[in-house]
């Protein structure tokens, strides 16, 4: 199992901020089973850089090589254990599907679930995707971009850990391609609110709704999503469209 190398001693290495909790990431035993069945299968492995979680500034994956196949390419960012992917990728075998998550049980529970399901059409990194969007996918290459439920980091000194802000809106503006979405969805307020000013402020997005998407029927109800109703809380989903870029500028953004 990757972990932190322990060549590059703790105290050296440089932690940027991100968008999750580095945890323990010890396995049940099915989870092991999981993982050594089904990694030689759905496992994209990638280059790291100091900590196991952080990719490479010079990865490359050749996506089409590692579907078999060339499709219109889904990137999912946070996937837990994949109730949601697994779902929406048997109710879309016409795309593929490159889901990352840094949660390795996670990680071994959704690979799990794809074979029992038959998937082929999912391929799985375990590593910050806010990196792996920007190093290993080129500008306007992306049909969708997938963030369902990202950790809300209440407190208004851990904002600056949360997915959704304005550096990784612009990000997702130059990775999707021209008419290309970006569905979210997140069960905290404050937190819908604000992704909401991000993107009406992102250049090349433009809200398809005006205000809240209606729910995608095909998105299920996750057991995250289920806790947050049952708390009482409300989710509200959002779908963004990638503008056309210019056609004479070329422009990636
Ligand atoms: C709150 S859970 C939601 C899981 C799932 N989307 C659902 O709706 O059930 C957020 C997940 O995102 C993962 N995560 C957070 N930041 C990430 C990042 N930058 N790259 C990859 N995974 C991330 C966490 O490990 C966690 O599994």
């Amino acid at each position: 199992m990757p972990t932190d190398s322990p060549a590059v001693p703790r105290a050296r290495v440089h932690r940027d901020v991100v968008s999750y909790v580095r945890r323990s990431a010890r396995m049940n035993d099915s989870q092991r089973r999981a993982w050594e069945t089904h990694a030689g299968r759905y496992l994209v492995e990638v280059p790291t850089r100091e900590t196991s979680t952080s990719i490479a500034e010079d990865a490359h994956v050749d996506w089409d090589a590692a579907f078999g196949r060339h499709a219109p390419r889904v990137v999912e960012i946070g996937p837990g254990r994949g109730e949601a992917l697994a779902s929406l990728a048997a109710a879309h075998p016409e795309v593929d599907i490159v889901a990352f998550e840094v949660f390795e049980p996670a990680v071994a529970s959704l690979m799990g679930r794809l074979a029992r399901d038959g998937l082929t059409n999912v391929r799985v990194v375990v590593g910050n995707g806010a990196e792996g969007l920007e190093r290993l996918f080129a500008p306007a290459s992306v049909a969708e971009l997938w963030t369902f439920f990202p950790d809300p980091w209440h407190k208004a000194r851990h904002h600056k850990r949360r997915l959704v802000g304005p550096a990784f809106a612009g990000l997702a503006a130059s990775r999707l391609a021209d008419g290309g979405r970006w569905r979210l969805a997140t069960d905290w307020d404050d937190y819908a609110l604000a992704m909401r000013d991000v993107l009406d402020a992102a250049p090349g997005l433009q809200n398809e709704h005006a205000g809240w998407a209606p729910r995608w029927d095909a998105r299920p109800v996750t057991k995250y999503e289920q806790r947050g109703l049952d708390a009482g809380r409300r989710v509200h989903d959002l779908t963004y469209r990638r503008l056309p870029r210019a056609a004479a500028t070329g422009a990636d953004a």
